[in-house]
């Protein structure tokens, strides 16, 4: 872990208590005053910020919305989509007012800094250009937003004094392609040490052997002295197995002279080994001494585990070759916005794994912490990407801006923050930058590389490149360590044939679109298809004109074992680039999502479990079976199944049996009957394995009146801390308990006793309504609500009702949170 263990967490209205020497660190979320606009002054100990509004950190300002086509249209020809002439592009971030400049305040009542103590603020990360004041001086600046950074501010506080934290944040109209959330979104800490201490970061730790018997264990640890006579140092550390077992010790003296870094090699006796289906975690805890004073305390977690990337073969994790089986996301929590929430990104995390999914690309910037500790503890690899943008601008005031003068510094901080991450398993230098066709852009590519090895040699660098015949002829793909590519699985023979490593990853696949319950007939192929109701088809056969369907990737990652696996685009729906409705407002978020914005999976995750999760059986049918209207018409029924071979009945009658077979990429991958006739009843699937036995079976009913709303919650019980969540589906049923697949009621939501409503979200990409009223209508049949724990234990009890319609309730409990973490 590249954060020091907290060993008080003190949640702090407005002042500090007293310190005690040693190492204490204290969220700053409470406390902080927020206004919208510049405000002249603003950073003075002395402005009154009294009507400003009290807000708990993280914080989105821009996620309340109103929506609005007008924020931050950006007239664009978007050159990577291949687009002709500049259009007007409405919800290309999302429709929602991030722009201008926001302002925070808080009190830092006086820490009693006893002599020889230090005081730092550290950010996970702040949208955006960050400048930092206390007691009304600059402490620092950092413009990119998704970056962690830290500032010393002991010179600036007033021992015993009320100082006073100020941050002065703003987002330029077009800054990014997606929405980037506004404000101090993640989340700030205080850190107290004394004088001689570990710093942000201080730790590297790898584990340079592994093999069955043991694994040696390398930890560098930094030390500060500030000023003052230096005394002999010693630096004890201990490793602690998952079960809180020492399992190694080493004591090491520092002398005076020695560069301020102690270097520990330890040994773990029978390693257990970590990987996305063992996440099995250590921990290195080490005491630092100054003479026989205690002086520090700094724990870092880690995971023991090897891999490789071979030419010809790919990749392979503790000796076992795999592929990737990945998804890029964006890192918005749908209707919460950018705002960071451990429980938000846990559900993300449950989802995907259930979907067989291992590996995730933080596309297109550095992830939240919270994310990157939940990789290791659920086990996800993850690509930790840093750039969308290098020095030519794919937007008017994006990253290129920044480049030349900050991308060293904000490399080095993510590579500082998460290399001591097991789930990390390599850096992505960027993503379609422009760069790659221009002169010199190779030079960019190998300086970028080589600072990253710099800073931690044991993980291979990585982009995602789109610039095919560039990348080839101008030297650029055969720089990298790992060649990226997205969107050219028919290229990657050629790829391959012309570059030097061997290997090669789809970096980004796919950009399929389709909106959760809509299907289009007749079901057929087709490339930036556009509906008049700003929807896609959930038949899954639409993409974009640079892009492909799930199964035409699968042939090429099934086929070449060179290819080290694919990073979908995405896994989660998210706000901003609603292609293909780019210039259709009131389209506001993507379709490129496996899940939707509320969280709720549309027929692609099957599709994708189907191949990627071979533990669990998958049989799923779509589409729905409630067609008033279609009788008699041709309806194509589709199995995402893991079997070989399925039959289908439409009222007992059978459809035939399908086998999966070569003869195109679609049949490889689905079962179909393109020829189905709509008759409502029952659509049945029977699934078959190899051998010709029964494996599974699903059935679809035609769905009768809406008559009641049903809620169903994920998870029913959670813990109060007055932050973790549970999500509520709520799902239009008829009398029977079948879905109904059309139905569209505005659903009020009631949240009583121990919790309150946070959000509500649909799924529905052209939905205006704000997510944070406790009401929305259902989009097909479907909506969810999200609830917030309260401190105290208890009872949730949450309704939903609907005109016309039996009202839904459940009882949620809450439990008692530990007192410290
Ligand atoms: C890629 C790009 C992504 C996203 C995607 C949509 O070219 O890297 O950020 O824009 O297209 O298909």
């Amino acid at each position: 872990m590249p954060f020091p263990k907290y060993l008080t967490l003190l949640l702090l209205a407005a002042g500090l208590p007293a310190i005690a020497q040693g190492r204490h660190e204290y969220l700053l979320d409470t406390g902080w005053k927020f206004t919208k606009g510049d405000v002249p002054g603003a950073a003075a100990p002395a402005f009154k910020d009294g009507k400003w509004q009290s807000v708990h950190i993280p914080h989105d300002w821009a996620i309340t919305g109103p929506f609005s086509a007008d924020n931050d249209v950006q007239v664009v020809k978007i050159e990577q989509n291949n687009e002709a002439k500049a259009t007007a592009k409405s919800g290309r971030t999302g429709g929602l007012p991030f722009v201008g400049t926001g302002w925070y305040r808080r009190r830092l009542a006086g820490p009693q800094l006893g002599a020889g103590q230090r005081v730092a603020l550290l950010f996970d990360g702040a949208m955006s250009d960050a400048h930092v004041f206390v007691n009304g001086k600059e402490v620092g600046t950092w413009p990119y937003g998704y970056n962690s950074f830290s500032f010393d501010i002991t010179a600036f506080l007033q021992a015993g004094g009320d100082n006073v934290l100020a941050v002065r944040l703003q987002n330029q109209v077009e800054s990014s392609r997606w929405y980037p959330g506004a404000g101090l979104y993640r989340n700030v800490h205080l850190v107290v040490t004394d004088d001689v201490h570990i710093p942000i970061w201080g730790t590297y730790l790898t584990t340079p052997r592994v093999t069955a018997g043991l694994a040696q264990v390398s930890l560098k640890t930094k030390v500060e002295v500030p000023g003052g006579a230096f005394q002999p140092l010693r630096l004890d550390t201990e490793i602690r197995d998952a079960a809180g077992q020492v399992v190694a010790t080493m004591s090491t003296p520092l002398a005076a002279t020695d560069d301020l870094e102690f270097a520990q090699n330890l040994v773990v006796p029978q390693p257990r080994l970590w990987s996305p289906e063992t996440p099995v975690l250590y921990t290195a805890s080490s005491k630092l001494y100054a003479g026989d004073v205690l002086k520090d305390t700094y724990s870092t977690r880690f995971g023991i585990r090897s891999f490789k990337f071979e030419a010809g073969k790919g990749f392979s994790l503790n000796g076992q070759p795999r592929k990737f089986k990945g998804v890029c996301n964006h890192h918005d929590l749908g209707p919460l916005g950018a705002a960071v929430n451990v429980a938000a990104l846990r559900r993300q995390l449950v989802l995907l794994k259930d979907m067989g999914c291992d590996a995730i690309r933080t596309s297109h910037n550095m992830p939240a912490p919270e994310l990157v500790n939940l990789c290791d503890e659920l086990g996800f690899m993850l690509m930790c990407e840093s750039f969308d943008e290098w020095k030519s601008p794919k937007v008017k005031n994006g990253y290129s801006q920044y480049f030349d003068e900050w991308a060293e510094k904000d490399l080095t901080n993510l590579v500082h923050r998460d290399r001591n991450h097991p789930s990390v398993i390599m850096w992505s230098i960027g993503n379609e930058v422009p760069d790659q066709s221009t002169p010199g852009g190779n030079k960019i590519l190998k300086r970028l590389q080589d600072l990253v090895h710099r800073e931690d040699p044991t993980r291979p660098v990585t982009m995602g490149m789109d610039r095919f015949d560039a990348d080839i002829n101008n030297n650029f793909a055969a720089v990298l360590d790992i060649p990226g590519f997205n969107y050219k699985p028919h290229r990657y023979a050629e790829a391959n044939g012309k570059l030097p490593q061997g290997l090669l990853l789809g970096s980004e696949t796919a950009s399929t679109v389709s909106s959760r319950g809509v299907y289009k007939f007749p079901a057929e192929r087709a490339k930036g298809k556009q509906y008049p109701d700003n929807q896609s088809s959930s038949y899954d056969l639409e993409a974009c004109n640079w892009s492909q369907i799930p199964d035409d990737e699968f042939v090429m990652q099934d086929d070449l074992p060179y290819v080290a696996g694919e990073f979908v685009w995405t896994g989660f729906d998210y706000l901003g680039e609603p292609t293909p409705y780019d210039e259709k407002w009131p389209s506001h978020s993507s379709y490129f999502g496996i899940i939707d914005l509320a969280g709720l999976p549309k027929d692609r995750y099957y599709l994708y479990r189907a191949r990627w999760n071979p533990s669990q059986p998958t049989v799923h049918l779509l589409p729905h079976w409630t067609w008033p209207g279609r009788e008699g018409q041709t309806t194509p029924v589709y199995c995402y199944t893991n079997a070989p071979a399925a039959e289908l009945f439409i009222n007992g009658k059978s459809q035939g049996r399908q086998a999966k077979s070569n003869a195109t990429s679609l049949t490889r991958y689905r079962l179909m009957w393109p020829e189905a006739k709509y008759e409502p009843g029952t659509l049945k699937v029977v699934a078959y394995d190899a051998a010709g036995q029964v494996v599974g079976t699903e059935e679809v009913h035609t769905a009768g009146q809406p008559h009641h709303l049903k809620l169903v919650a994920a998870p029913a019980s959670f813990t109060a801390d007055g932050q973790d969540l549970a999500y509520l589906t709520v799902r239009v049923e008829d009398a029977q308990g079948n879905l109904c697949p059309d139905a569209a009621p505005e659903v009020q939501f009631s949240v009583k006793g121990q919790g309150s409503f946070r959000a509500v979200a649909n799924g529905d990409a052209t939905n205006l309504e704000p997510f944070q009223k406790p009401q929305m209508r259902a989009f097909h049949g479907q909506l969810v609500a999200t609830v917030q724990a309260s401190s105290q234990a208890g009872t949730v009890q949450v309704t939903a009702t609907g005109k016309g319609l039996h009202s839904g309730q459940l009882i949620l409990t809450t439990t008692a949170a530990a007192t410290a973490h």
